[in-house]
């Protein structure tokens, strides 16, 4: 009996922590409409601050879940790159953050070190440039293009209005911004060989070394983003690396959410090269972006190869886990906003009306021509 009862307990374990970054989706959104809908009256600013409490509280219920509930260990790595940036105080930097691909839980690792930047953490300024497909995820594709997310066909050269149209928005907000970008356009596993051979192949033709962690980088996308916001300060170029990957037969398979969350504790390690580029040093013209991020992911090769020999590098610093301080209020804010329907009515008729909402936002995102 108390076998079994711990053996269910194990296997809702992962459960918990998923269900609750999903579900909150719904009384976020119900939020988020709420604030759509007092825009209309209240200056711009002020249904912006509001948006930017809700999208921060919810990246930090997501910080207890990736770091407080994983236990995960952190590990950064580079000549005080990222130590450098997580101790900036005042005001936050304007940021494209440039990273390699190779999980669902990458795009966490900007939140992990915004939260540890500025004054006050500096969750609310983080973005992704997302594949547009996923504009059709209910709720979550329409309200991230709310807050800015930048959607891009990840085929063809073509950049539609909208894409221009987000980033002279993002270019001329007050709040920093932190755009990150995946230059190599999809996650890379062990498992995915043909990618890894054209990409190669590519490589080969230009008299360049073959790769085997990272895949020949695009750089359509930063081009974009550097044509278009004079307003940036710096880049930082993130290296992911998961201790999982270090384990026996692992080599180039990295953990998924359940596996980060839940997984054994042993090589539950998170380990981060960044280096920050002032923008000045960044060059814009086409060829020469193009060189220079193809070199840039060279040395992520390099960086990582290094991290699956004998003795990694020396020289990186534990990270404390973010203070149960700064991620607990909201974590019991969108626990009780889940437990709230089943004691009132009137918030699950919200939350129902929200879900039935879910289709007309997609389709407000094509009617308003965002995608
Ligand atoms: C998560 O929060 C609890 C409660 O404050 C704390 O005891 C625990 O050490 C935290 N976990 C990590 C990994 O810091
Ligand atoms: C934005 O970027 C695109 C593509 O790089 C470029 O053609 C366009 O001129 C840029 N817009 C501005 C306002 O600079
Ligand atoms: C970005 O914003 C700055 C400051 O508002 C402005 O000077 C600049 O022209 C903008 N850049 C683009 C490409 O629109
Ligand atoms: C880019 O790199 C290629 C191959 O390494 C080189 O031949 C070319 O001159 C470089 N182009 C620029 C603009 O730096």
């Amino acid at each position: 009996m108390l076998i079994s009862l711990t053996l269910a307990v194990d296997a809702l374990r992962p459960i918990v922590p998923c269900s609750l970054l999903s579900l909150s989706m719904v009384p976020f959104a119900s939020c988020a409409i709420v604030i759509g809908g007092v825009s209309w009256v209240v200056p711009r600013h002020v249904a912006q601050k509001l948006d930017n409490i809700l999208y921060k509280s919810y990246m930090r219920l997501c910080l207890f879940v990736f770091e407080n509930l994983s236990g995960v260990n952190i590990y950064l790595h580079g000549i005080n790159g990222g130590e450098e940036v997580c101790k900036m105080k005042g005001t936050p930097e304007n940021v494209v953050m440039v990273s390699n691909h190779q999980s669902n839980v990458d795009w966490i690792i900007p939140v992990m070190l915004a939260a540890r930047h500025g004054d006050n953490g500096n969750e609310q300024a983080f973005r992704v440039m997302v594949k547009n497909s996923i504009h059709l995820v209910p709720m979550f594709g329409w309200y991230i293009f709310q807050h800015g997310y930048i959607y891009v066909r990840r085929f063809g050269e073509f950049i539609g209005a909208p894409v221009l149209r987000q980033l002279k928005w993002l270019n001329e907000s007050i709040p920093p911004y932190w755009l990150l970008i995946f230059p190599e356009g999809t996650r890379l596993s062990a498992k995915k060989k043909k990618l890894v051979e054209s990409s190669n192949q590519f490589l080969g033709k230009s008299g360049r070394q073959p790769m085997q962690n990272v895949l020949c980088p695009r750089s359509g996308g930063l081009q974009l983003a550097l044509d278009n916001l004079s307003t940036l300060d710096a880049i930082y170029d993130v290296t992911v690396m998961y201790g999982q990957m270090r384990m026996s037969g692992r080599r180039g398979l990295a953990p998924g959410m359940f596996d980060f969350c839940c997984g054994a504790q042993t090589f539950k390690q998170l380990h981060i090269h960044l280096e920050r580029i002032p923008i000045g040093e960044v060059p814009t013209e086409k060829l020469e972006l193009r060189n220079w991020t193809i070199e840039r992911f060279a040395q992520k090769e390099r960086i990582i190869d290094e991290f699956y020999s004998e003795n990694p590098s020396t020289g990186s610093v534990l990270l404390p886990c973010v203070p149960i301080s700064q991620t607990l209020p909201s974590t019991l804010f969108f626990t009780a906003a889940l437990l709230a329907p089943f004691f009132s009515p009137v918030i699950r008729r919200v939350y129902l009306l929200t879900i039935a909402s879910s289709p007309l936002l997609i389709a407000w995102l094509h009617i308003r021509k965002c995608v």
